[in-house]
């Protein structure tokens, strides 16, 4: 199975702006940093990369995991950074939503991030990490020109699960990972923000080895996706997007159900 999202690699036009952002502002420890590139490590379990590339930054949108009882403080925390808040059409900054609620903001590239806390996630399970008590990387944002065809190669492929299933968007679920599969004709809310396909690299936590040879074996009998093996797993290429498979990871596999989350 998909455990959780182990990293993320982003392009930027500034690192150093990057760094004051995510070490200054977010304070991300840094976990190594080279002459292209600047990589964060939000959680123990996570890597967030940004490489130096002479292209157009195409924002994306990602969320963390807070838990329920930090997540006002984790706002004011917030408050207190650099970071743009997106408000609401009607001028709100958090939004009250029926499992939980979160708050939207700008990075220095434009990327949208999100805070979001869960009143069903059990919080004595996974130790907050920083000022901002995350938990772990909760979404990635995939825009793709078939929210079904794309949700369903995942779902087949990986063994992911689905949820809130429209023809413009549908949460596609492995553990703590949630794949926010919208159509690029949809904008992200809360703020319109057209929904560009961003050039990244996702790296998803899988439970075992022979996780990874079953998907490989599915891979075999596929035509519409490219793949190489690696040291640690495999590389898929779709619909643009680069996802690296790892099973070569820390986190234990029986983490989400642990955290009571709905689809584990
Ligand atoms: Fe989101």
């Amino acid at each position: 199975m998909i455990t959780h999202y182990a990293g993320l690699q982003l392009q930027t036009v500034s690192l150093p702006s990057v760094r004051h952002f995510y070490h200054e502002q977010m304070r991300f420890p840094i976990a190594y940093e080279t002459d292209n590139r600047i990589a964060f490590q939000p959680t123990p379990h996570v890597t967030l990369t940004f490489v130096e590339a002479y292209e157009p930054v195409t924002p994306v949108h990602i969320a963390f995991e807070v838990p329920m009882s930090r997540f006002a403080e984790a706002a004011a925390e917030l408050r207190k950074t650099q970071a743009v808040i997106q408000k609401w059409p009607d001028g709100k900054e958090i939004d009250v939503f029926e499992t939980g609620e979160n708050i939207y903001f700008r990075d220095c590239d434009g990327n949208l991030l999100e805070l979001i806390a869960h009143r069903y996630l059990k919080e004595d399970v996974l130790a907050p990490t920083g000022p901002f008590h995350i938990l772990y990387l909760r979404e990635v944002g995939f825009p793709v020109d078939s929210v079904p065809a794309f949700r369903e190669w995942l779902r087949q492929l990986l063994g992911m699960k689905l949820d809130k299933v429209s023809d413009e968007f549908t949460f596609v679920i492995g553990g703590t990972a949630h794949a926010v599969v919208v159509s690029k004709r949809r904008k992200w809310i809360p703020v319109s923000m057209l929904a560009l396909p961003p050039k990244m690299e996702v790296t998803l936590g899988v439970s075992s080895y022979a996780f990874l040879a079953e998907v490989k074996s599915l891979l075999h009998m596929q035509d519409n996706c490219s793949f190489s093996e690696t040291g640690t797993g495999l590389r898929l290429n779709k619909d643009g997007y680069t996802l690296h498979l790892t099973a070569q990871t820390a986190f234990d596999p029986e983490l989400p159900a642990l955290l009571n989350l709905p689809f584990s």
